[in-house]
């Protein structure tokens, strides 16, 4: 029998091009006869590349965040998307976790303290602030914002949110309908959006400064959903205290006033890599194409 042909879009672990081996004739450039796109990273994947491949059933793609695929016009040519939901969300929510710590408490910070003799030399690190019982608030409460203020209500944080309309929460938590207000209550805001056109800006430098120079900003979601330029005077100018942040504007090259401040932890959009999740979410993304050449339902469509 022959394989279905599919665009592999991304780079991918061994593991993962084995299974789409075995079940797929890969392809690496468009054309006629492709039936269905396995897509990672952020690279844009808009109409005109679908025009490309005029025989196209299915877009799926390798992490929960489809913001890089123009799902309007995948929708409008008669094409699914997929996603991987659910498998990422603990990394994710761990991930912004240990962030929020590690920045807090300058971990990275005192290993190096520690590496460089100064331990020894001068004595003891400066003290730090507290972590434990501080305000939290997570702006969209989805899945992994759930799960982030699930953790962080196990450091004993009173939780605060934004998203559109208030959701089904545990009692005590507060919802706000706009993130500025939200960032005015809280000493940590951490973004949990998803990214795309409806949330570009959302975290605005109102909300960063009313978070103020005691407040941390945490980012897990895209670099979209913050105002990076806003977010880089307030870190600058002390307007905002600190920030966090697994994601940026113009990822992997990022804007370089970021290396050169010290109160902020850079990491490289990480918070879905480990290998048990990633394996997961290869997983999940062959199993929808098989649920799709299967003529089944799809596992976790977006559209
Ligand atoms: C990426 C992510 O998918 O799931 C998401 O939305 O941002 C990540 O897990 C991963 O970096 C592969 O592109």
């Amino acid at each position: 029998m022959t394989k279905p042909d599919i665009l592999v879009i991304g780079s991918y672990p061994d593991w993962d091009m084995e299974g789409l081996r075995e079940g797929y004739t890969l392809h690496d450039e468009p054309g006629p006869g492709i039936r269905a796109v396995a897509m990672k990273g952020h690279r844009p994947l808009d109409g005109a590349l679908m025009d490309s491949l005029p025989d196209l059933g299915l877009i799926a793609n390798f992490g929960v965040g489809y913001d890089a695929i123009d799902v309007a016009a995948a929708t409008e040519r008669g094409i699914k998307v997929t996603n991987t939901p659910d498998v990422l969300t603990d990394d994710v929510a761990d991930l912004a976790v240990g962030m929020l710590i590690a920045a807090t408490r300058h971990i990275p910070q005192a290993d190096a303290y520690v590496r460089a003799g100064r331990w020894k030399a001068e004595g003891e690190y400066p003290l730090l602030r507290k972590v434990s019982g501080k305000r939290a608030g997570i702006v969209g409460l989805g899945r992994i914002g759930r799960a982030i203020a699930d953790r962080l209500a196990a450091f004993q944080m009173p939780i605060s949110y934004y998203s559109r309309a208030p959701k089904e929460t545990p009692a005590g938590w507060t919802h706000h309908a706009d993130p500025a207000a939200l960032a005015a209550e809280v000493d940590y805001l951490v973004v949990a959006l998803a990214g795309g056109p409806d949330t570009v800006g959302l975290v605005g430098r109102e909300a960063i400064e009313a978070l103020g120079p005691e407040g941390m900003l945490v980012n897990i979601s895209r670099g979209t959903t913050v105002d990076e330029a806003a977010l880089l005077d307030a870190l600058e100018s002390g307007a905002l205290g600190s920030a966090a942040l697994d994601v940026f504007a113009s990822e992997p090259d990022l804007d370089s006033r970021f290396l050169k401040l010290d109160n902020v932890l850079l990491q490289p959009h990480q918070a879905s890599a480990t290998i048990e999740t990633r394996q997961a979410m290869g997983q999940l993304q062959r199993d929808n194409m098989a649920a799709f050449f299967a003529g089944k339902p799809l596992l976790t469509p977006v559209n």
